[in-house]
């Protein structure tokens, strides 16, 4: 009897799926839809604003690092921002990172040079999770590409919001409301409020502005080359305009002489 075995599965997930999708809770459990931002970056013919990129590089350092690793950047990938190597240098040196052992088996730590990665906040996710109600606060390295929403949800999430923490005490799970969240709740606590962080070009730094400004810092991240990626793709499209004139202008010229 091959098929015996493959029923029985096949019907007790079918099972499950019917059980489980009652049309109500399914919907109060999804995400909202992000509303749609106007980014700069957005579009085959946009690019970074790097002044912002910059403010969101303050706004991860002063506020989401204490949780959130980027461990995929190097301080040296920050030139790209316009940053020179003297003033990556120095806001290297305000970090910390894992230098090896002590005798005593202890982990040392030394101040971060450009070459090196940002340092994760926790060494351990059990560390991370021990910290954050039993949630680990993911990597923010690739998250406007791997978060479904993107970029528009990453700012959903910092500015949605809904006020207060919600109660464990009553049986619930804890956390915070956010409807942009997974379960419309998050263990993040709100993260942004006006003047968290002071932007050294003196702009005023709302809660929103710093939002839009993070998202865009981490936007930059997860897809650094975009701007010069589009900037050839422009190029190569003017070229082959260019290119197809030129064949036109050929071809009448070497068939002039054939009557139609
Ligand atoms: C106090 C710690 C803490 C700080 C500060 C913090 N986060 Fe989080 N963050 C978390 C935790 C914990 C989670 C996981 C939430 C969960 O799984 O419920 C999280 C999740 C996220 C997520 C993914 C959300 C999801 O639904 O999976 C994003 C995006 C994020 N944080 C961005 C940020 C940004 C940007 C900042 C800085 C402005 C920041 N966080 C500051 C703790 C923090």
């Amino acid at each position: 009897m091959p098929h015996a075995g493959k029923t029985i599965p096949v019907a007790f997930l079918l099972g499950v799926g019917v059980l489980s999708s009652p049309a109500g809770h399914a919907q109060s459990q999804a995400p909202k839809q992000a509303p749609v931002q106007n980014w700069s970056f957005k579009g085959p013919l946009g690019h970074f604003d790097l002044a912002a990129v910059q403010r969101g590089y303050a706004v991860f350092a002063g506020v989401c690092a204490s949780c959130h690793g980027l461990t995929q950047v190097h301080f040296s990938d920050l030139a790209a921002t316009g940053l020179t190597s003297a003033e990556i240098a120095a806001l290297a040196e305000t970090w910390q990172v894992p230098d090896g052992l002590d005798g005593e088996g202890r982990l040392k730590h030394r101040k971060a040079n450009p070459d090196d990665a940002l340092p994760p906040p926790y060494p351990t996710p059990q560390a991370a999770r021990a910290a954050n109600r039993g949630a680990v606060p993911p990597d923010l390295s690739r998250i406007t590409q791997v978060y479904p929403g993107g970029a528009d949800r990453v700012f959903a999430l910092l500015t949605g919001y809904g006020g207060q923490a919600l109660s464990t005490a009553t049986g619930g799970a804890g956390g915070f409301a956010n409807p942009y969240a997974i379960g419309h709740r998050t263990a993040m606590p709100p993260p942004l409020r006006d003047g968290a962080v002071v932007y050294a070009d003196g702009t005023q730094a709302t809660a929103e502005l710093e939002a839009r400004d993070v998202t865009t810092f981490l936007a930059w991240v997860s897809n650094p080359h975009a701007d010069s990626k589009r900037r050839l793709g422009v190029g190569v499209a003017l070229y082959l305009c260019f290119l197809a004139t030129l064949l036109v202008i050929l071809k009448r010229r070497i068939w002039s002489h054939v009557r139609k």
